[in-house]
């Protein structure tokens, strides 16, 4: 991340010409007309016995209905298979819990933070739950992604489900790494991979970046001139639009020609044939607001959060944008956002790239007094951004949402009165992983598959801190939400590992209301291997071999559970991982039908069991 700090030197040669445009910034740029009729912009969601949007509902009970009886079977497949090659015996409630539609558990996965390293190493994780890869259907673990209800990220895992969903769900080695190898197929169709070696500041030679920054400047210059601010985060997506979205090649990257993802909106992404066919988990992201009144005495202490855990989280998803946190409790429709009133309506607003770069776009960390902005990484771009578009009273490091929530819940929502929200990386807050979404009671998620890659250490391994902090925010907030009982105290984690190796939480409360959560973190190498994952949060250059070495290295943490003493002599991955994760993914709706933990699974839930 030097990149901008040489571009800051170059000021002087690289003002935008006031009359530049490109393709990009007209598909970037909101168009505004008339509301169509019995538009409304507002949906209360209710502040205690909430309810969902009817679209999600729809696309969730549907998918409940039509994917996920068969999704649920196959996946017992695959780890009854597994049983069976241990010799092992699921008891009959496994089988039971997956196989009758109306005892299926209602899972959730989701993926925390933490840049290029959160992406990939969330992908690996969730290539070891895909039913369409053969290792991970051999192993038993394959299947609970297409099983899943929901799925969540912030900053760096908002990039990977974005691109995910937009891309049609291809596999995770086709995300990250592209199939243009396949010549049967055309290149048009084909989404390119992620092409991290191309920087996210400085993607060539100092010319070219040059030349890259000016044009990501000019990419947003259409939504400023039709009156909306534009800020870092804009600038941002830009650039992650690049990477993340369909668009963008090789041997394009630096065409201005085209729209390299511009126009790409999240609501869109609702036609997709994957969306259409119920597919895949209702995605959500999340992205944090920075209220003008903080509560200071909220701030989670043992990260440098900078928003109060009493800030509402906002969600987008393909339908709503909007919190289900009492504060708030509101929600308007995602494609409509940046409209004035209900008479007049945006779209365009709702751009992939712009979303991605709310959820994960960490500058205010950098703001600790404007000197030191100035010389950050992106003090360079934040001065063009400044000379370039001149906006006063806003403010360029979060991203400026014209407020659909302006005048609602005055009493309790601190930004009732501000005309523009300000968002700023889903993980400002200490909630680095993005559990809120899935503890909306409406959603009924009863179990909870989270993979935490926060550089929590020196190290950039991962300690519980999200964690920690996620059961302070819904304690403090427990008129809506309820958390598995987690150990407090850092120390505790480390003293009992509980971040090298697989743990469930919540194993033992008897209330169906607290889901029980299944933590998967990247918390230390896997046996035998040298550390690779545990790169820093703020690379913006991820070259190909790189991710691949990460890639392979989170499978193999993904999948190792508890190491176990073998009958040789030797340490190795415990072989019954898969067999303890399918327990532990049935023991919610085991309670409920009332049986009682037994045979392999009573032995499993006290070995991964925290209590
Ligand atoms: C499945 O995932 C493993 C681990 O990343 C990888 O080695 C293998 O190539 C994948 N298989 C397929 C068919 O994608
Ligand atoms: C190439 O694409 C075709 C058509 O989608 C597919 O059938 C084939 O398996 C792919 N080959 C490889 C090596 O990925
Ligand atoms: C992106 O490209 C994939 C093919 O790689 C395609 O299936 C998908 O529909 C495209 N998405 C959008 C939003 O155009
Ligand atoms: C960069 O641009 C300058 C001025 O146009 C030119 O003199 C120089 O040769 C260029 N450098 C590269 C590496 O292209
Ligand atoms: C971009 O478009 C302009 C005008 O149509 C054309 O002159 C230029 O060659 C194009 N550039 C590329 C890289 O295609
Ligand atoms: C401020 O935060 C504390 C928890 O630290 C909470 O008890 C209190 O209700 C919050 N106040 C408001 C106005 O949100
Ligand atoms: C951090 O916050 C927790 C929960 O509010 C509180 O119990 C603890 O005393 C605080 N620690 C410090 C050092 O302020
Ligand atoms: C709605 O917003 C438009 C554009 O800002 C404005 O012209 C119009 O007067 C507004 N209508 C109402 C009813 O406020
Ligand atoms: C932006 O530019 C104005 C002058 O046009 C200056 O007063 C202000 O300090 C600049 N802000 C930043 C963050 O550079
Ligand atoms: C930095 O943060 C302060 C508030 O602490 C804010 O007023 C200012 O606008 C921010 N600077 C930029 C460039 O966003
Ligand atoms: C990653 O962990 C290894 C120890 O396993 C350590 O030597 C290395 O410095 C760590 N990398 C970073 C970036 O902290
Ligand atoms: C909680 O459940 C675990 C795993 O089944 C069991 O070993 C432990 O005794 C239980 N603890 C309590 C307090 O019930």
């Amino acid at each position: 991340m030097h990149a901008l700090v040489i571009i800051a030197v170059y000021i002087g040669i690289a003002l935008l010409p006031t009359t530049a445009q490109n393709a990009a910034s007209d598909a970037f740029t909101p168009k505004f007309d008339y509301c169509p009729p019995g538009t409304s912009l507002i949906r209360s969601t209710g502040a205690t016995s909430q309810t969902l949007g009817p679209d999600e509902e729809r696309y969730i009970s549907t998918r409940k209905r039509d994917v996920l009886p068969a999704a649920w079977s196959s996946y017992l497949q695959n780890v009854g298979n597994r049983a069976k090659a241990l010799d092992l015996e699921l008891p009959e409630y496994v089988s039971r819990v997956l196989s009758m539609p109306g005892l299926n558990p209602s899972l959730g996965i989701a993926i925390s933070g933490g840049g290029w390293k959160a992406a990939t190493f969330g992908a690996a994780s969730l290539n070891a739950l895909d039913s369409r890869n053969q290792t991970a259907t051999k192993l038993g673990t394959g299947g609970l992604l297409q099983a899943a209800s929901y799925m969540t990220g912030l900053s760096g895992s908002s990039w990977l489900l974005m691109s995910l969903v937009q891309a049609n769900f291809p596999t995770f080695e086709e995300l990250i790494f592209g199939t243009a190898s396949n010549a049967t197929q055309s290149k048009e169709n084909l989404f390119p991979g992620w092409l991290g070696q191309f920087d996210l500041l400085q993607p060539g030679n100092t010319n070219q970046s040059l030349d890259f920054v000016q044009s990501l400047l000019t990419d947003v210059k259409g939504k400023f001139d039709v009156g909306f601010p534009v800020t870092l985060i804009d600038v941002w997506g830009r650039t992650l639009s690049r990477h993340f979205v369909n668009g963008t090649t090789p041997e394009n990257f630096f065409d201005t020609n085209i729209t390299h993802g511009a126009g790409v909106t999240l609501s869109s992404l609702a036609s997709l044939p994957i969306f259409q066919d119920h597919g895949i988990p209702f995605p959500i992201v999340v992205s944090d607001s920075i209220s003008t009144a903080p509560n200071t005495s909220a701030l989670f202490n043992l990260t440098g959060a900078v928003v109060p855990l009493t800030n509402p989280i906002l969600e987008f998803n393909i339908f709503e944008t909007g919190s289900y946190d009492p504060m708030l409790s509101a929600f308007t429709p995602t494609k409509f956002l940046g409209s004035p009133n209900d008479s007049v309506c945006v779209t365009g607003f709702d751009q992939v790239g712009y979303i991605q770069g709310s959820s994960g776009g960490l500058f205010s960390i950098f703001n600790t007094s404007a000197e030191t902005l100035a010389a950050s990484p992106v003090g360079g771009l934040l001065t063009l951004l400044n000379a370039t578009f001149t906006q006063p009273g806003i403010r360029l490091d979060a991203a400026a949402l014209p407020n659909p929530f302006f005048g609602h819940a005055k009493d309790t929502f601190a930004d009732s009165g501000e005309k523009i929200l300000r968002l700023i990386d889903g993980a400002e807050n200490g909630e680095g992983t993005p559990y809120q979404p899935l503890l909306v009671k409406a959603r009924g998620v009863d179990t909870i598959i989270a993979i935490d890659v926060q550089g929590d250490n020196a190290l950039e391994f991962t300690e519980g801190l999200s964690v920690i902090a996620s059961q302070e925010r819904a304690s403090i907030l427990s008129s809506v939400y309820s958390f598995p009982s987690v150990p407090t105290s850092v120390e505790t984690w480390r003293s009992e590992n509980l971040a090298k190796h697989p743990t469930f939480f919540g194993c033992n409360s008897t209330s169906r209301d607290v889901p029980l959560l299944i933590y998967i973190a990247n918390g230390a190498p896997p046996l035998g291997q040298v550390a690779v994952t545990n790169v820093s949060t703020t690379l913006t250059i991820f070259p190909p071999e790189q991710a691949r070495a990460i890639f392979d290295q989170s499978f193999d943490i993904a999948t190792q559970g508890i190491p176990v003493l073998n009958m040789f002599g030797y340490i190795e991955k415990d072989p019954e991982w898969p067999i303890c994760l399918a327990c532990a993914v049935v023991d919610r709706m085991r309670l409920k039908s009332g049986a009682q933990r037994s045979g392999i699974c009573a032995s499993c839930l006290d070995r991964y069991c925290w209590s």
